[in-house]
Order: C-alpha cells, then structure tokens, then sequence
C-alpha cells in the first residue's frame, strides 16, 4: 500500500482534531445536566433528616460531583488546547492586562497565602494577540505556580522589553523541577497533580507560538520556577491589519 502524503495525513490530522472536539462538546453538556442534577439531589438530601443512610448519599453525591468538574475542567482545557490558533488579534497593552489580571486573581493567591509582585516596565511596546486567549493562558501559568507552592511563597510577574519584544517573566518560589519533568512539561497530558489534565503549558505554549512568540521554563527544584514569555511587537497602521488577519 502506498505511503500517504503529508497533505493527506496533515488533512487526516485536521479532520480527527474536529471531531475529537465535537465529541468533547457533546459530551460538556450532558456532563452539566449531571452535575446540575446532582447538586439539586444535594439540597433535597440536606432537608431530609439526617440519617447514616442520607450521609452516606451525601458522600457519594459529593465524589459524583467532584469527577463532574474534574471531568469539566479537562473537557475546557482539552477545547481550548484544541482551538488554540490566534483568533481576534488585537493591540493589548500587555501591562494594562497583567493589572487587571492580577486584580482577579487577588483573592485566589491571598487564600494561598502568595504573594505576587508587580514589575511592569512602562516601555514596553503593544503586542498584537488575542486578549481572552492570552489572558488564559497567563491565568494558568500562575494557576500553576500557585499549586507548586502549598505552604504559600511568592510570584513575581515582571515585564521587560528584549530588543523589539515585550518579554513577560512569571517567577515563583515553588517547588521547581528536575529535569526530567522539564522534559515533559510541554507534552499534551503530562502532570504530576491528581487529576491535573496536563493540557495547561501545551495549550499556553500552543497560544503564544501561533502569535509569534515563544515560551521558556528554567526551573530548579526546591527554588522555583521561572517561564519566560516572549512576543513581538504590534506593529502600527497597516501593518497592524495585516497581523489580524
Ligand atoms: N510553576 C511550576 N512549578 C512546578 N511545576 C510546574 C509548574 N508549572 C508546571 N509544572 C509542572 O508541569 C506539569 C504540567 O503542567 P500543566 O499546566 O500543563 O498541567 P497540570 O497543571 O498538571 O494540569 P492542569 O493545568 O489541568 O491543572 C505539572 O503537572 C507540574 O508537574
Ligand atoms: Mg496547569
């Protein structure tokens, strides 16, 4: 039989990647009916009196939900790793997004007992991303880096500008990593965590790659983690729309 083409598995590829997430829609919204049904079995268990019986449906109500967001989360992850192509580029102001991130992500990394750092250089130029997506990924890495830190520490989140390019710099004082799961970090599904989906760098790397730019871990264990994100410019005018396109 003959070898088929690069054309003729690239296309394979592509037409596996769309129902592979079909499939992964069809399965997000019976999941939620489940989940919804669940809770709503929850509350009738917690106005009936309480017996050895209703405790014991309780728990097993509570394990049912627990796998329903679990299976979620990896069900949202797996979607957005598996669109992740520049969608609506525009012109960010990538500190104006890190603020208004960090201001979201306040309450997450205070209950963690982490604290972050702001170093934002005001110099540094526009980049031409898709914001939702770019916010996402940023929101996962420090996700992360507050996971490798479970008795608390700190994350600084710096921007500097490299040549032309805007250069974001998340450093935890987490865990770390040998190089071994360095290695690793980038394969779709690789984690550590329990029931961590392993789709957060791919997707992240995913992302940044399709706007032009590139995504570097150093890490050590016992010191930390630092990812180094860095993009190219937004260029003005015309040439911006050309980017969007
Ligand atoms: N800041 C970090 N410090 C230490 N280890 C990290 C850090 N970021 C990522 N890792 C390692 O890389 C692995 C892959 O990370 P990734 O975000 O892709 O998936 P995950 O975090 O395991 O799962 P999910 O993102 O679905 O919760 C993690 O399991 C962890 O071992
Ligand atoms: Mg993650």
């Amino acid at each position: 039989m003959p070898q088929p083409s690069e054309d003729q598995l690239k296309a394979q590829y592509a037409e596996i990647a769309v129902l592979a997430g079909q499939l992964a829609h069809e399965i997000k919204n019976p999941l939620s009916t489940i989940s919804l049904n669940m809770e709503l079995l929850r509350e009738d268990l917690a106005n009936t009196p309480e017996t050895p019986q209703t405790r014991r449906g309780q728990e097993r109500i509570d394990r049912v939900r627990r796998e329903c967001q679990r299976l979620e989360g990896l069900l949202n992850d797996f979607l957005s790793f598996a669109r992740a192509q520049a969608g609506r580029m525009e012109a960010v102001d990538m500190n104006q997004m890190i603020e208004e991130l960090l201001q979201f992500f306040h309450p997450q990394a205070e209950a963690a007992q982490v604290e972050v750092v702001q170093l934002l250089d005001p110099f540094v130029p526009a980049v031409a991303i898709d914001r939702e997506q770019m916010r996402a990924s940023v929101l996962n890495l420090l996700i992360n880096s507050v996971q490798a830190m479970p008795d608390g520490g700190r994350i600084s989140v710096r921007t500097r500008r490299i040549g032309e390019n805007l250069v974001l710099d998340l450093i935890d004082t987490g865990a770390g990593m040998d190089a071994q799961t360095i290695s690793q970090i980038f394969d779709p599904f690789f984690s550590t965590k329990r029931g961590g989906s392993g789709l957060g760098l791919p997707a992240a790397k995913k992302i940044i790659e399709t706007h032009g730019g590139t995504i570097r871990v150093q890490s050590e264990v016992g010191r930390g983690t630092q990812i180094t994100i860095e993009l190219p410019p937004a260029l003005e005018g015309p040439k911006l729309l050309e980017q969007r396109r």
